[in-house]
């Protein structure tokens, strides 16, 4: 790894951000990277110092199999030790810290006009009494608490309070369909559901409690029923926009299972004293998309999760103590999770909790929202700075930018386009902005630069974070060395790194590891420049990116052949100016039906309904066949083309009926948008 000598524009750190920065330059980055491969014991165990534990480790830092070929799968960190994790981002603070009348979020609803501040000595009482009502309600240490909540505190409350008794939670995106929560309720097996009972997003109302009571009542039809209470939120803002206690809603009640989030927790004890778990317990479930439809749950464990967040939060964004941190990621993602609120909790970061859309009321509320808190850090996807982009400058210049210290961009490649646009006109020309390159199932950032230290190249994801070693790899499994493009690999475990699948080990080991034993599989190709720079060059497998969120074509393909008329489906995507990717399906219509408008719109809803509003197609094509190998197996690549109208088609020998590509371009004008 070299600093970079090419003739590319490099955007070097500013001098005032390195003097006080945690990793000040870029020979002390590969000093620390250095250190943190060849003796990770120490690096890791630095870490650990700061965080309380119960029993210390009787292991080492780190133990692992990565071979498949040698026994099965495992990462282990700091074996024997116990801790908790809502004490260590909590009580330590507000006992030992004296951070109790700190800051911890800045509440920011959906309506300008609602907000609160919330001190860490608040999250820890609100925690504690929701740890309680959750015993109440019979959770207890290792079972499943299903949360679907729009992004309010008692969200945090709700998750933190859930590490507390040592219950694992699984926060379900409420952006998802009864359809997707009943799978991860399902799956999961939760005993208990945490929903609120509406939420307005833009102004959009949306009933949770109901998705949810119908999210239950599938569980039921399909012989599950696991969740014996549902805790409901009474939200604020429903309240207040009716100015009376009843709201818009109608919240239908089941007094059985049905309890108020309010009544419970005005009866319940502040004072709750952490379960103390081991290191290796998982802290949650988090659902993804698999490549074969069935989303896959991804499980974290306590203490290296809990190191990993720590340490890539303090690091990538430079935390500082008057820091004012956002993170616009919702929590039912990854990002939340790691950046909203374990890394920032943390490191005892105040930080922006803002529940809205960018653009409602008006274009400007992000950049209004940075100029009402003075907003330091701020960490968004690509997606977003596309949309806003559109706008122009005009919006950007109503409000005053000069507190950003650095920016942040997930979820996706990041075009140089919008990447310019975010450093000249947000940044203004003065901020970093970290790329960081990660996944559901790396915990936290895997490659990033870190602001202060890292010569920046707009559109790389540029070198690995602390302990973490990616290689690529070609076709047959071998490392190519110096400028390479292959498959983005990593050759042993970070403290972060998911642990296993839920309940099924087995399709852990098959996705990630099979292929090239020896290494976790990301399923991202990569390059690597002649600086030793990494660039992403996007999934090589049936997943699909829009707006930053993994979709697979099999679980879009699922939900259009439920359609009754629908005898086939295949879904690829196409560039997108916004979201990235977008959805472009072909279908095959059975004999009865003809392909109208009206056909669209009726397996539109279908997506919806059974996914979720972000999986809606944006292109629906009739099929009369698809084109197929001679076994069968439908060439994504030519559907690929036809959706970009790419005509160059190159060789079509291995198709069974090439007439099949013609059809297709010649019905493409068709494709219903
Ligand atoms: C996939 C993981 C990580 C939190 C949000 C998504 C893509 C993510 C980048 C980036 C290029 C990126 C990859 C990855 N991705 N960040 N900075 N540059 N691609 O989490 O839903 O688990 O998706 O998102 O394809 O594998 P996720």
């Amino acid at each position: 790894m070299v600093v970079p000598e090419s003739q590319e524009k490099i955007y070097h750190p500013p001098p005032d951000l390195q003097r006080d920065a945690h990793v000040p330059d870029f020979s002390s980055y590969l000093e620390m990277y250095k250190k943190s491969l060849e003796n990770p014991e120490a690096f890791w165990k630095e870490v650990a110092d700061e965080f309380f534990w119960k029993k210390p480790a009787t292991g080492p830092m780190l133990q692992y199999n990565f071979d498949v070929t040698k026994g099965n799968i495992f990462v282990k960190c700091m074996e024997g030790a116990k801790t908790n994790m809502c004490y260590n981002v909590l009580d330590r603070h507000v006992k030992e810290g004296n951070l109790g009348e700190k800051v911890a979020y800045y509440w920011e609803g959906n309506s300008p006009e609602h907000h609160k501040t919330i001190t860490y000595g608040q999250v820890l009482s609100h925690t504690c009494r929701c740890a309680n009502v959750l015993k109440q309600l019979g959770v207890k240490k290792g079972d499943r608490v299903s949360i679907y909540l729009p992004m309010i505190p008692e969200l945090v409350y709700t998750m933190l309070a859930c590490a507390r008794i040592g219950a694992v939670h699984s926060v379900v995106f409420a952006g998802f369909s009864s359809e997707s929560l009943c799978e991860r309720i399902m799956d999961a097996q939760s005993s208990v559901l945490v929903t609120a009972d509406g939420v307005y997003r833009g102004d959009k109302l949306i009933n949770l409690k109901q998705i949810s009571d119908e999210a239950l009542e599938k569980c039921r039809e399909k012989g599950s029923s696991s969740v014996t209470k549902c805790l409901v939120i009474k939200h604020h803002v429903l309240r207040t926009k009716t100015g009376t206690s009843c709201n818009k809603l109608q919240t239908s009640w089941d007094s059985d299972r049905d309890v108020w989030w309010d009544e419970a927790m005005s009866d319940s004890s502040e004072e709750c004293e952490p379960e103390w778990l081991d290191a290796e317990d998982p802290l949650f479930i988090l659902y993804t998309s698999g490549s074969t439809g069935k989303p896959k749950g991804v499980v974290h464990t306590v203490a290296g999760y809990l190191l990993y967040t720590f340490l890539t939060f303090k690091c990538v964004f430079d935390h500082q103590p008057h820091d004012v941190y956002w993170c616009t990621a919702d929590i039912g993602w990854i990002t939340g999770h790691s950046y909203i609120t374990y890394g920032p909790l943390a490191n005892g970061a105040s930080s922006v909790l803002f529940e809205g859309i960018p653009v409602h009321p008006h274009v400007g509320r992000f950049w209004e929202i940075i100029e009402k808190y003075r907003v330091t850090k701020f960490y968004t996807a690509p997606t977003a700075i596309r949309l806003l982009m559109k706008y122009g400058q005009e919006p950007l210049q109503k409000y005053d930018l000069s507190s950003l210290r650095i920016l942040g961009s997930v979820g996706e490649p990041i075009n140089p386009e919008a990447w310019q646009w975010y450093y000249e006109e947000v940044g203004q020309g003065r901020c970093p902005v970290v790329d960081t390159f990660w996944q559901t199932e790396t915990g936290g950032h895997v490659l990033t630069p870190l602001p202060a230290a890292t010569p920046l190249k707009p559109g790389s994801a540029t070198f690995p974070f602390f302990g973490v070693e990616p290689t690529i790899l070609n076709e047959h499994g071998e490392e190519v060395e110096g400028e390479a493009e292959g498959y983005l690999v990593f050759r042993k475990p970070w403290p972060g790194i998911m642990r296993t699948v839920y309940e099924n080990h087995e399709r852990f080991e098959n996705i990630y590891f099979k292929k090239f034993p020896g290494f976790y599989v990301t399923g991202d190709g990569g390059r690597r420049d002649k600086d030793g720079y990494f660039w992403i060059t996007g999934r090589i497998d049936d997943m699909l990116n829009v707006s930053g969120h993994l979709l697979s074509t099999a679980e879009v393909e699922a939900a259009l052949t439920l359609h009754p008329d629908v005898s086939e489906a295949a879904v690829v995507s196409r560039p997108h100016k916004v979201k990235g990717e977008c959805l472009y399906c072909f279908v095959t219509l059975k004999d009865r039906r003809e392909f109208d408008k009206k056909m669209v719109e009726e397996l539109k809803k279908m997506v919806r309904e059974k996914i979720g509003p972000i999986a809606t197609p944006d292109f629906i094509q009739n099929a009369p066949a698809l084109p197929k190998t001679r076994s069968g197996k439908i060439m994504r690549r030519i559907l690929r083309q036809v959706a970009r109208n790419e005509r160059d088609l190159g060789d079509l020998s291995t198709l069974s009926d090439p007439k099949v590509v013609e059809v297709l371009f010649s019905q493409r004008s068709e494709a219903a948008t």
